[in-house]
């Protein structure tokens, strides 16, 4: 199997969970969110290196350990998401064609979803992500706390990360978007602003990202009892 190079983006301040630290560093059982997220690609055989982008200043990681095989390696992030994975892809292995980004706030990644967007991924022109069919009906807003209308679901899919691309590539479709001054919330949709279009592949419920004060429980709740159900 290919090597692939992840970049784990971690310089964000978790502002809508709020706390005495930036949520990639609140404890679960002992360890730390981002901790867990880098273990659960470590443990990964593709899975040679990771890079985390850390904000500028940010001294919280210094103290962590990481459990996997993988080496860990810590880059200055920047001032948005997009601009800490464009950051994190200037350092890419050369030897890694794959470069695979994952949200430090995902926890919870299972290991059979990280299997399935590697297979799948690397067997695919563009690259891979997990994702998971909307599964509520959907109102968009009217008027003053009132539904303005029901929007059809149909196809409709929730991006998560992992995301799987050709390090060269995105870092191409991300420099094109910062250049043009957008933000993509995620790699796809850098790659689609270029016509490349990823596979959808299947993810989890459990694969949530941390970021309303409750997750962090549920969080909590699934890695506290993991070993008590076998996941
Ligand atoms: N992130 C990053 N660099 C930034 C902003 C965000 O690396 N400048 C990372 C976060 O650390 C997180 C991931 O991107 O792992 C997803 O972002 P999000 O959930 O929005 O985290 P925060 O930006 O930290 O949270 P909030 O938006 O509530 O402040
Ligand atoms: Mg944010």
């Amino acid at each position: 199997m290919s090597q692939v190079h992840a970049l784990v983006p971690a310089a964000g301040l978790g502002e809508r969970l709020g706390g005495d630290r930036p949520k990639q560093y609140l404890d679960i059982a002992g360890r730390s969110v981002l901790q867990y997220a880098v273990d659960a690609l470590g443990n990964h055989p593709a899975i040679a290196r990771i890079t985390v982008l850390v904000a500028p200043g940010d001294n919280h990681f210094e103290s962590l350990d990481f459990t996997s095989g993988a080496t860990v390696d810590f880059v200055a992030g920047g001032a948005t998401r997009a601009e800490s994975v464009m950051n994190g892809l200037n350092h890419v292995d050369s030897d890694c064609e794959w470069t695979l980004v994952h949200d430090a706030a995902r926890p919870c990644l299972p290991a059979e979803c990280l299997d399935r967007l590697l297979e799948t991924g690397l067997a695919h022109e563009v690259g891979a992500i997990l994702a998971m069919p909307v599964r509520d009906t959907l109102k968009r807003e009217g008027a003053t706390g009132q539904i303005g209308a029901t929007v059809n679901r149909d196809g409709l899919w929730v991006a998560q990360t992992p995301q799987l691309f050709r390090a060269k590539a995105l870092a191409s479709a991300l420099s094109g978007q910062l250049a043009a001054g957008r933000q993509p919330t995620d790699e796809a949709a850098a790659m689609e602003a270029v016509g490349l279009h990823a596979a959808l592949v299947m993810g989890s419920a459990i694969n949530f990202k941390i970021t309303w004060p409750e997750d962090l429980a549920l969080a909590d709740a699934w890695l506290s009892g993991r070993g008590k159900i076998g996941s």
